[in-house]
């Protein structure tokens, strides 16, 4: 198991935000998925602190007006858009600016690779897996949301940042709060760590409330605003099925010792129990801006614009224990970390397939689960040896389950 945690060494940790602030040059940051979620968010804190930060590159996929928005104002020196047919609206948007325009998937990974002091990988999905070996590759500081790549190339990714001496952060908030309170230094006195989990709007729905379950509910989060992508898995809980495996990769932790907990109110972002029965906490309001500026800024702090906890406005806490049964996702996650190899691959390109037919109307809010359940039945099994063996079951397992989209 690769071991997670930064390499501090590899940066120098004297060389951190506040110094780069009173010095000439700015950090040079690169936004992958900067149409997103994640990277509004991203630009969002990046133009609250104009000295401190100037973009290189920005990518999309096919939001091309709001890339040419997003590049004009930051100045960035690059804008990568994934889809081809959109180069000429990209350059003709950026005509006169001097932002350079590239097109294509290749573009993306090339945007990945522009030396830069930090990278954010804020592309959704399995898409997002050769941009951020790239980024990892140029031995930088790479901020990690797509948590896809780490679940399909875990050992991988993580090989590569150890070769390259690159710095890998979480910023999922589950993992960006465990790494705030893991104690790297000691691991093995790390007894469990938690992962909480909302519960996503379905809660409290029967699993015939669910059946008939429409995309507008499904994406309808309770707590945070997010892609479309990630919201569906909330709803399935595939999101925290994808987290745990995410979370093995990036902590020295055992399977075992990697447990889930349903707390609505999203105010416990993630825990680590340790042998002397001491629980340690991150907790915050739900604004992904207060993980990424923790990556932003790391090993300091800096400023966001979050709303502050006010426990005594928040009132109760609760918690409880997941219910596998009415959310098989997860399940099917737990299994996936359990068997390894290309389980996770297939686990997570068949829930990519389903997600998206669902989201086009095309199968049932149930049937997301049952169609990753069985293309992981009929998917490969073969052990993984290589990037080259993760893409073949990728494909492979995306091909069973559109088939299975279909019936
Ligand atoms: N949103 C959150 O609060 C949150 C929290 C934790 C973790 N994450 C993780 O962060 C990642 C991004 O999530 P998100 O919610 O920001 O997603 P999102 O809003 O759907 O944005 C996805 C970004 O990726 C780009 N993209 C989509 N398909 C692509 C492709 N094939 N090639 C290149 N770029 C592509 C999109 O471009 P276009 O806009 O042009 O389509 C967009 O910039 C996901 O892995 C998610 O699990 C998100």
């Amino acid at each position: 198991m690769a071991l997670g945690g930064p390499n501090p060494a590899a940066h120098g940790a004297e060389q951190g935000p506040a110094e780069a602030a009173v010095a000439a040059e700015p950090r040079r940051l690169t936004i992958l998925g900067a149409t997103g979620s994640i990277g509004r968010s991203t630009l969002d804190l990046v133009s609250r602190h104009p000295e401190e930060f100037a973009v290189e590159a920005l990518t999309a996929h096919r939001n091309v007006a709001l890339l040419i928005r997003q590049a004009r104002e930051t100045g960035a020196r690059l804008a990568a858009i994934g889809d081809p047919e959109l180069y000429g609206a990209l350059r003709d948007g950026l005509a006169g600016t001097g932002v350079e325009a590239a097109a294509g998937p290749d573009a993306i990974v090339e945007a990945a690779g522009r030396p830069a002091d930090w990278v954010m990988a804020g592309i959704v999905g399995a898409a997002g897996l050769e941009p951020t070996l790239r980024a990892v590759q140029q031995g930088t500081v790479v901020a990690l949301a797509n948590k896809e790549s780490l679940v399909c190339a875990g050992d991988f990714v993580q090989a590569e940042v150890q070769r390259c001496g690159a710095t890998l952060l979480p910023v999922d908030s589950e993992h960006n709060a465990i790494f705030q309170v893991f104690d790297f230094e000691q691991p093995d006195r790390v007894a469990r760590i938690v992962l909480t989990a909302s519960g996503g709007p379905f809660l409290q729905w029967s699993r015939e409330q669910m059946a008939a379950a429409t995309p507008a509910e499904a994406v309808a989060h309770p707590n945070w605003d997010m892609g479309a992508k990630i919201s569906v898995d909330s709803a399935t809980l595939m999101n925290k099925g994808l987290e745990i495996i995410e979370a093995w990769h990036l902590f020295p932790v055992e399977k075992d010792r990697i447990d889930v907990v349903v707390h609505p109110e999203s105010v416990v972002h993630s825990m680590v129990d340790y042998v002397d029965g001491s629980t340690l906490a991150q907790m915050g309001t739900p604004d992904m801006r207060t993980p990424i500026a923790y990556t932003l800024a790391w090993p300091k702090r800096m400023v966001a614009p979050s709303a502050r906890l006010d426990l005594t406005a928040t009132g109760t806490l609760t918690f409880e224990a997941p219910d596998l049964e009415r959310f098989p996702a997860l399940k099917l996650a737990f299994g996936a970390l359990e068997a390894g190899g290309a389980a996770p691959a297939v686990l997570n390109a068949a829930n990519e397939v389903a997600v998206a037919a669902f989201l086009d109307g095309r199968i049932a809010f149930l049937e997301i689960a049952a169609i990753v359940e069985e293309t992981l039945s009929r998917g490969p099994q073969n052990p993984i040896l290589s990037i080259d063996d993760v893409l073949a079951v990728d494909r492979t397992a995306r091909r069973i389950a559109r088939t299975l989209t279909m019936r």
